[in-house]
């Protein structure tokens, strides 16, 4: 894989628990600095379950620092994000993908310089990222390369009035891809993203958004991070 510096790490999102073909991976708990990280390993892969192995931790109580240093720690370089993300842009659809030039952080900046003074260029790695869509676009997704995602903290969506705000800003509206996206730079790892659309933003159509169509959309567009996954790594050996 020309792309592929050492392992390739993947953080998954609300979109993909349950991947077959990775049940090969062995599970590993990451002790750092900044805490426990839980990972599943192969030869070629470093994937981590943000919300947890169970789905179960909150976009704003994630350990972001312990995950990213875990990464960092097993020797991975490169990292692949998926994320779960309302649209903002009627042109980009429920079901369809985004992979984010850039990104405004609204919610915590978290960072690994909280007892010395160092400053970092924030960005996402446009040339990992046009590797990655080099080698999917040919996938039956419908897929936009460039556009900007807004971070807010969560757990709550965002009110009527704040996506009108919004919308004139960026593309997408998520709670975690900017965070992590900061403190891959600052360890001076390469991070990209993959942005799955589960639906329009709240006020954005005419249509109320209910959390049972998120969800639903979520589910749904799991086999696109499954196609997407499986075309990255060869899966079975
Ligand atoms: N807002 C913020 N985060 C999200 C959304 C949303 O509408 N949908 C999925 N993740």
């Amino acid at each position: 894989m020309g792309y592929n510096k050492g392992k390739l790490g993947f953080i998954m999102g609300s979109n993909a628990f349950n991947i077959s073909g990775l049940d090969t991976l062995t599970g590993k708990a990451v002790d750092t600095d900044c805490g426990e990280a839980h990972v599943r390993v192969s030869d070629d892969i470093v994937l981590l379950s943000r919300h947890g192995e169970r789905g179960n931790i909150p976009p704003h109580m994630i350990n972001h620092r312990a995950n990213i240093l875990a990464f960092q720690m097993l020797g991975v370089k490169q990292i692949l994000s998926f994320t779960s993300v309302g649209s903002l842009n009627l042109e980009l659809e429920p079901m369809h993908i985004l992979m984010p030039d850039d990104y405004i952080n609204l919610g915590r900046i978290w960072t690994y310089f909280d007892v010395k003074i160092k400053h970092i260029v924030p960005g996402l790695d446009l040339g990992f990222r046009e590797q990655i869509y080099k080698r999917i676009k040919s996938l039956p997704i419908k897929l936009k390369f460039n556009g900007i995602y807004i971070q807010t903290r969560g757990p709550r969506l965002e009110t009527k009035a704040e996506i009108q705000m919004f919308k004139n800003f960026g593309d997408v509206v998520g709670m975690t891809m900017a965070s992590e996206a900061t403190l891959a730079a600052e360890l001076g790892l390469s991070y990209a993203n993959i942005s799955i659309v589960d639906n329009y933003c709240n006020g954005l159509t005419e249509r109320p958004l209910t959390i049972q169509t998120m969800k639903g959309n979520q589910e749904k567009n799991s086999e696109n991070v499954e196609q997407i996954v499986k075309n990255l790594i060869p899966v079975e050996k």
